[in-house]
């Protein structure tokens, strides 16, 4: 098929960031299946890897202006965007609102709704959630329900429950330490302390919110509040209960992230739904499951052939830091 045959499409990541590997895969996704795609971000600044890689450029306000989904309407308008995905958790109870308007311009805004978001962007609605719905969790309570229990099992957990990316976090190994940490991390909560494996999963939703393909990762190691070592472990009990809880949760379209607790008698137990692509998201990528190519397959329409255990198992992902060089730079931003 000719280039003239192609169809062509326009791709907007926001926040862009670092995720050079995401956007990518994205083209591979593209190349492969002959789609003309062109791949556009935004951020705040234009010293960001990801964003100098894309073919076109978007400087935004940042999310907290008021302005900031009129800039993302007019640049989908102007663009001609086909489709819009996010990468971090700051944009998405905002784009799951106005996806809509969104919509309107012909653009799919890879988002859940907004009270999806909501229980997954709450810690306190995300523990509700999943003991609602039969889920193993650790037990979770405010600083006030925890202090006026006779018996506390230590450690115990402490975190906000608006947090991210491992912000505010701390064990405490008795009440004093409880009430040092409670003082200093806002909007703290505590929550049993779990001894296990940390894993993963990178859950695909397909358009009609179907759960399609649960790949689990076991965290080997973080680095900043992201993996930095990750190996893909097929483990059934897992991909079981994660397609469950996001089919029940409903969220979706595109990939969401769970994480969760592996104990030694072979317990599930979820901490964290985050509704968006994760940050070790190109290992299950790399494994097989082609979240880009099946996304850009939806979008337009094509036939897309899924399997749920449909990759490698046991590969494993280090990652390194890679180098992106912007020559002559002139910006008012980076004066001092
Ligand atoms: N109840 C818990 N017991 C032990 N470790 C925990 C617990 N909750 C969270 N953690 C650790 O803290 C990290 C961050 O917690 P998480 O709930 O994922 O919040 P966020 O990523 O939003 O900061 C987890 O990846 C895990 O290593
Ligand atoms: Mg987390």
């Amino acid at each position: 098929m000719g280039i003239g045959n192609r169809k062509l499409i326009s791709i907007l990541f926001t926040c862009i960031g670092r995720r050079v590997s995401l956007l990518n895969s994205f083209r591979r996704a593209a190349r492969k299946l002959k789609v003309n795609a062109s791949f556009f971000g935004t951020d705040t600044t234009a010293l960001s890897s990801a964003l100098q890689l894309c073919d076109k450029r978007f400087l935004v306000k940042p999310i907290t202006h008021a302005g900031y989904i009129k800039q993302l309407l007019t640049i989908v308008k102007t663009n001609r965007v086909k489709l819009l995905v996010p990468t971090v958790d700051l944009d998405l109870k905002l784009l799951a609102q106005n996806k809509p308007k969104f919509a309107a311009m012909g653009c799919c805004v890879l988002v859940s709704t907004p009270e999806v978001v909501d229980i997954c962007q709450d810690k306190r609605k995300t523990y509700s959630f999943l003991i609602k719905n039969g889920f193993d969790t650790p037990v979770t309570m405010s600083i006030r329900a925890a202090l006026s229990k006779k018996k506390l099992n230590w450690p115990c957990f402490l975190k906000p429950w608006d947090g991210y990316a491992s912000r505010g976090n701390a064990a405490v190994n008795n009440r004093k330490e409880l009430l040092f940490f409670a003082g200093r991390i806002p909007n703290c909560i505590v929550q049993e302390f779990i001894k296990g494996t940390e894993h993963t999963c990178d859950v695909y939703v397909d358009f009609s919110l179907k759960v399609r393909c649960v790949v689990p990762r076991k965290r080997i190691e973080v680095r900043a509040g992201e993996v930095s070592k990750s190996q893909v472990v097929k483990h059934p009990a897992i991909m079981r209960e994660a397609a469950r809880l996001v089919e029940k949760l409903g969220a979706g379209p595109g990939v969401i992230t769970l994480q969760l607790f592996l104990t030694g008698d072979d317990k599930v137990k979820f901490i964290e739904i985050n509704p968006r692509f994760g940050g070790g998201v190109p290992l299950s990528i790399k494994a097989g499951a082609n979240f880009p190519k099946w996304i850009l397959q939806e979008l337009l329409a094509s036939k897309v052939n899924i399997r749920f255990d449909g990759f490698k198992d046991n590969l494993i992902m280090l990652r390194y830091d890679g180098e992106v060089w912007i020559e002559n730079f002139k910006s008012k931003e980076n004066k001092r």
